[in-house]
């Protein structure tokens, strides 16, 4: 990475397919699409119909030495089922680059893979996880083998936190999905990253579009500000010792359900944030207002990081501000999940 004041982060979906079926899933459901791909730029898929591979992949990172990108959240689907992850990751770590890798924690039960995240040095690993309730959470995030559940998540962070003993690295952190019918996790949620020895927590919540089967059961809705102000306010106010996002959040994510759509001056996505799809298509950030207003055609496929990425502008304000992009927030504060470790 160069010395650029300015540098950029990026969420990498990397591959598509994923060993569960959350019935809330931006990449939607294999059963729904089976009988119909999505077709428009920017859907996302579980069929992994149009992933990049390895040699793609590994093309772009490459390029990475030198370019302005400091820091890459890898995401999915799951990354972590992926067999070539390790590589990949081993060779952006190789680059300089910083790797937060965003899971669903099951895989985190795999011993082989505990040893290379940290002997990789892995930076920080986001485990997601909606409840304490486990009915509550294998409703929602139900696994595709009708096995894994709930306790799995548990049991995957307990032997991320104890095989990394004392090492600084990776921090660990629980992500939740609010929804209207769990709008307690904001607290809850925080009690138990706190008792699993977590260093962060980010409680974010559900975006679904109007038109999906979910969206009248699921979707916070104006009724919902209220419940949500006092639970966040309650959680500031906590002694909870595991890090918070910054305190605008709670204010944007309350902004992100009162307003179906918002006006943000000076946003960091196009400029220092950008998101990249499994196809290796690249968009400013990932609100689908923000993919639908967008030109489809910039790739990392045969690009090279220090040109696609090239010092950029001043952030441009964005009116396309909405609930499925409150959460990049937590990602550009990222920086204060790995200050000090919390001590267990
Ligand atoms: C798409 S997943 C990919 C990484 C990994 N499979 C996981 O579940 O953490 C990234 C994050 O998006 C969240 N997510 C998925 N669909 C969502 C939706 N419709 N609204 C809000 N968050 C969602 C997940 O819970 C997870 O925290
Ligand atoms: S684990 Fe992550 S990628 Fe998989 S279905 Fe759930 S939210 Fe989507």
């Amino acid at each position: 990475m160069t010395a650029d004041l300015n540098p950029v982060t990026l969420l990498w979906a990397l591959r598509s397919p994923c060993n569960l079926g959350c019935r809330y899933c931006y990449f939607g459901t294999i059963e729904e699409h089976r009988g119909a791909v999505p077709l428009q730029s920017g859907a996302l898929s579980h069929l992994a119909r149009t992933d990049l591979d390895l040699a793609a992949i590994t093309a772009f990172v490459d390029t990475l030495p030198g370019s302005r990108v400091k820091r890459i959240f890898i995401a999915g689907g799951e990354p972590l089922i992926w067999p070539p992850v390790m590589e990949v990751i081993a060779a952006i770590k190789a680059a300089g680059v910083q790797v937060v890798l965003c899971t669903n924690g099951i895989p985190l039960n795999r011993p082989e893979l505990l040893d290379m995240i940290i002997s990789l040095g892995v930076d920080a690993v986001s485990v997601s996880l909606d409840s304490p309730d486990a009915d509550y959470n294998d409703t929602w995030r139900p696994a595709r083998n009708g096995k894994h559940a709930h306790q799995d998540v548990i049991s995957g962070i307990q032997a991320l936190i104890t095989a990394r003993g004392s090492s600084p690295s990776p921090r660990v952190g629980l992500y939740s999905v609010i929804t209207r019918l769990n709008i307690d996790v904001v607290q809850t949620g925080a009690v138990l990253a706190s008792e699993l020895g977590c260093d962060y927590f980010v409680p974010q919540p559900i975006a679904l579009e109007h038109g999906h089967a979910l969206h009248t059961q699921l979707s916070l809705t104006d009724g919902d500000a209220d419940p949500m102000s006092e639970a966040f306010t309650q959680l500031y106010r906590s002694c909870t010792p595991v890090r918070l996002p910054d305190p605008s959040y709670p204010g944007r994510v309350v902004d992100s359900i009162t307003h179906e759509q918002g006006f943000v001056s000076g946003c960091f996505g196009g400029t220092n944030l950008f998101f990249i799809e499994p196809d290796g298509s690249v968009y400013d950030c990932p609100s689908s207002l923000k993919i639908a207003a967008t030109a489809p055609g910039r790739t990392i496929r045969g690009a090279d990081a220090r040109t696609l990425f090239a010092a950029a502008g001043p952030c441009s304000d964005c009116g396309l501000f909405s609930r499925d992009c409150v959460n990049m927030w937590p990602l550009m504060g990222f920086e204060r999940f790995l200050t000090e470790r919390i001590p267990t």
